[in-house]
């Protein structure tokens, strides 16, 4: 199996739609009313495509464990598991003799690896951006320093300021690391410029891809283009196929040496008492016992993805976004954060994040889900600084805000709503936003919501869910407390 031969099937992009699992699902509403739900949190994690869960159920009567089984199932899931990552690393264009493809739970956990794997040196540094998910912040300031390249109003990249740091830290920068593409704002970045730039300075290129993977076609280019980007990250669940997997690609040589970060069964060619001889990577990275059925869907996924064809995939969201956005730009009191005007849209992915004088962000996401049947998300999106920047939040503003939140009040948390399309989302889920952010604006809507000031959120009042019509497997407990605040992508 490999992306060429997993299924000689050539999928069409009207085939995307039907293909997505829980498409046709129906949601209650506040009035009694069951409408079909229009799924806009892609960005968070997207619905499985049904050819991805089917895949992984037609490996499934031979699932086994993988590289130390000798019978029949465990070296057909042992050729499978490794097949998906050459599946993962051509999907970046990987050239895979001097790259492996290391399979983790998710980009965060990548970036944690990648940062601990790393021989820092005293003094070290690592420029990233104000517009990085804390997934690529994080994990670098546990080892090195860590410096924000800043951005503009609007949300782009100072490209200016990013030169200018490498002047400033010449000679200690090991690691530029940036996003993809914004998770708020949706900017691509120019991530082959960057790398350049990178190289000329001695440092390596990270980019991560959670939201770039599943809207653009990616070429890390070869090894020994200036614009090579050394490592990269995704995450399964962003791209159709939410089965627990990441992936994390780089030179072997880079984790061929070195203590992995987690260490037990599966990374080790020998063990005596006194002396651990580690594989070579990816089995080195890979401790424990791996996910193989994620793995065949991952494969899956992206077979189907690269069949419809990323260009088309992205000439399809750009087409969308501009649509949605034009009409979003007609509801009174909207505003619509990152690049709006149509010269700027090729440099964005299906990501619209929004704000609406005079609602806040928590009842507006509040009232789409309640009476409009439509899933976003709200909030800061694990991007606090970009947020603050975008929103224009003074470092006075954020001291009292900080201590108001420390204290157990997020009445008045800065954040923003953001719908963020699919590759199968169409003009009536923009329509049925945009119609629901009309009544939002205008007042014409129903419920009595009220705030939950611990978490932020809001809830319309004597309004419950009965889950146990929809899932009957679990027996939920009744609820009409908001479960506490807790921010996630
Ligand atoms: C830009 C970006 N980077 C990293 C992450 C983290 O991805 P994961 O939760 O899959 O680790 C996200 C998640 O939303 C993201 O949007």
């Amino acid at each position: 199996m490999n992306a060429h031969t997993l299924r000689r099937c050539n999928w069409k992009f009207e085939e995307l739609r039907p293909n997505i699992m829980g498409i046709d699902t129906v949601v209650p509403l506040l009035d009694g009313r069951h409408v079909p739900y229009v799924f806009l949190d892609n960005g968070a994690s997207t619905p499985s495509f049904r050819h991805a869960f089917e895949i992984m159920g037609e490996f499934m009567p031979f699932y086994s464990g993988v590289h130390r089984g000798t019978g029949f199932k465990s070296i057909l899931a042992t050729q499978v598991y490794d097949e998906a990552h050459d599946i993962a690393g051509e999907f970046v264009g990987a050239d895979l003799e001097n790259n492996t493809v290391i399979f983790v739970k998710n980009t965060t956990e990548a970036v944690n690896k990648l940062a601990y794997r790393c021989d820092w040196r005293e003094g070290d540094v690592v420029i990233t951006t104000m517009m990085e998910h804390h997934s690529d912040d994080l994990p670098w300031r546990r080892h090195a320093k860590v410096v924000h390249v800043g951005v503009d109003d609007k949300g782009f990249l100072d490209m200016d300021e990013l030169r200018a740091m490498f002047e400033t830290h010449r000679g200690h920068v090991r690691f530029l690391a940036a996003t993809g593409a914004s998770n708020i704002t949706g900017i691509v970045n120019p991530v082959h410029e960057m790398a350049a730039l990178a190289h000329a300075n001695d440092a390596y290129m990270f980019v991560d891809a959670a939201q770039l993977a599943p809207h653009r076609g990616i070429d890390v280019r070869p090894d020994d283009d200036p614009g090579h980007i050394d490592f990269i990250a995704y995450s399964a669940h962003k791209m159709y196929a939410p089965f627990g997997i990441g992936v994390l690609v780089g030179p072997k040589k880079f984790f061929a040496e070195g203590e992995p970060d987690m260490v037990g069964g599966g990374v080790v060619d020998l063990v005596e008492t006194d002396f651990v001889a580690y594989s070579a990577p990816p089995a080195r990275e890979e401790a424990g016992s791996p996910n193989v059925p994620g793995a065949v869907a991952l494969a899956a996924a992206i077979h189907m993805l690269r069949r419809v064809g990323m260009d088309r995939i992205a000439a399809h969201e750009h087409q969308l976004v501009s649509y949605a956005i034009g009409k979003m730009k007609e509801v009174p009191g909207l505003r619509i954060f990152g690049p709006v005007e149509e010269h700027e849209l090729g440099s964005k992915v299906g990501v619209i994040s929004f704000d609406m004088e005079g609602v806040p962000h928590a009842k507006v996401a509040a009232i789409l889900n309640a009476e409009g049947g439509i899933g976003v998300r709200n909030g800061c999106f694990c991007a606090h600084p970009y947020i603050k920047r975008l929103l224009q939040v003074d470092d006075d503003a954020a001291k009292e805000l900080t201590d108001e939140i420390l204290s157990g009040d997020r009445t008045n948390i800065p954040g923003m709503v953001r719908a963020s399309f699919g590759c199968y989302n169409n003009h009536d889920d923009a329509d049925r936003l945009v119609e629901m952010l009309h009544r939002i604006a205008t007042g014409d809507f129903h419920g009595d919501y009220e705030l939950h000031r611990r978490s932020g959120t809001y809830w319309p009042k004597d309004f419950d869910y009965d889950f146990s019509s929809s899932f009957p497997h679990f027996s939920f407990r009744p609820t009409t407390e908001i479960t506490d605040f807790t921010e996630a992508s």
